[in-house]
């Protein structure tokens, strides 16, 4: 079964201790559940949190990752049977949206509703796939440290680069925690996963849009897309922040999370 973190949920003045629901936050490529750090707060709105690290990854060299978005989503929803949950608010941050859309794919009734922050429902282009095949080589042929140093200013904004170069470490540290084997088995799902743009008309439930305005691997206008085809969606753009808006403006972040539940559970 997956490692995860298992926030309970601190009750509600009135909720007579029951919570308001289960909130589960998948990560990205090639970080762990410990991106999520700043979203753990969450659980003070009566929220319960699980936060699983994807096969593999957190395992430091020994980790070896799934190699299929249905390979991760299955895991995922072992562990959700496993915790007998039946129904969350699943949320996924760019690769952890691509296993989201896999998860809407085989097991749609486990959604209560849904957060896609900077992703995209495309398939990987041609010449992405060859951009990862040489990710692959060179994560076996020089580290994790390597990737570290190629996804980092793609990973963070502009903004965060210059004015958080802490975080900037901290995002490394969780990205080194992670082994080789882990990264380039990730590689093999991403570049294999199908497009899921068909996907997007039949969600029925509850969804919320984020990205970063600074973010370049997956653009605003990829969440704008995705915003217009999922109906009745909401989209918020968070401003000085990349591709992980979670970490680089987590107040901002949280407040369009907060609003989201709030307003729609
Ligand atoms: C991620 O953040 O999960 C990856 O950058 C996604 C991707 O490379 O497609």
């Amino acid at each position: 079964m997956l490692r995860y973190l298992d926030v309970a949920a601190k009750p509600l003045a009135g909720s007579r201790g029951r919570a308001a629901g289960t909130l589960v936050l998948i990560h990205g490529f090639p970080l762990s559940a410990r991106m999520w750090e700043p979203q753990l707060v969450l659980s003070e709105l009566g929220w319960r949190l699980i936060v699983p690290h994807l096969r593999g990854f957190d395992d430091g060299p020994a980790g070896r990752s799934a190699t299929s978005m249905n390979d991760n989503a299955g895991d995922v929803i072992d562990l959700l049977d496993a915790l007998h949950v039946e129904q969350a608010v699943i949320a996924g941050l760019s690769m952890g949206g691509y296993v989201t859309f896999a998860l809407l794919r085989n097991a749609a009734s486990y959604f209560q509703g849904l957060v896609l922050a900077d992703t995209k429902s495309q398939a990987d282009a041609p010449e992405g796939v060859q951009a990862r095949q040489r990710m692959q080589a060179l994560v076996r042929d020089k580290g994790p440290d390597a990737v570290a140093d190629e996804m980092l200013p793609k990973l963070l904004g502009e903004s965060t680069r210059r004015q958080q170069p802490d975080l900037v470490e901290k995002v490394r540290a969780i990205i080194l925690a992670n082994g080789a084997e882990t990264i380039a088995g990730a590689l093999t799902a991403m570049m294999t996963r199908p497009d899921s743009t068909a996907t997007l008309s039949t969600i029925k439930v509850p969804t919320l849009v984020v990205v970063g305005e600074e973010d370049t691997l997956t653009p605003p206008p990829l969440s704008v897309e995705m915003h217009k085809a999922i109906s009745g969606s909401e989209l918020v753009r968070i401003p000085e922040a990349g591709h992980m808006p979670n970490l680089e403006q987590p107040a901002a972040f949280n407040a369009a999370l907060t609003t989201f539940l709030a307003r729609r559970f």
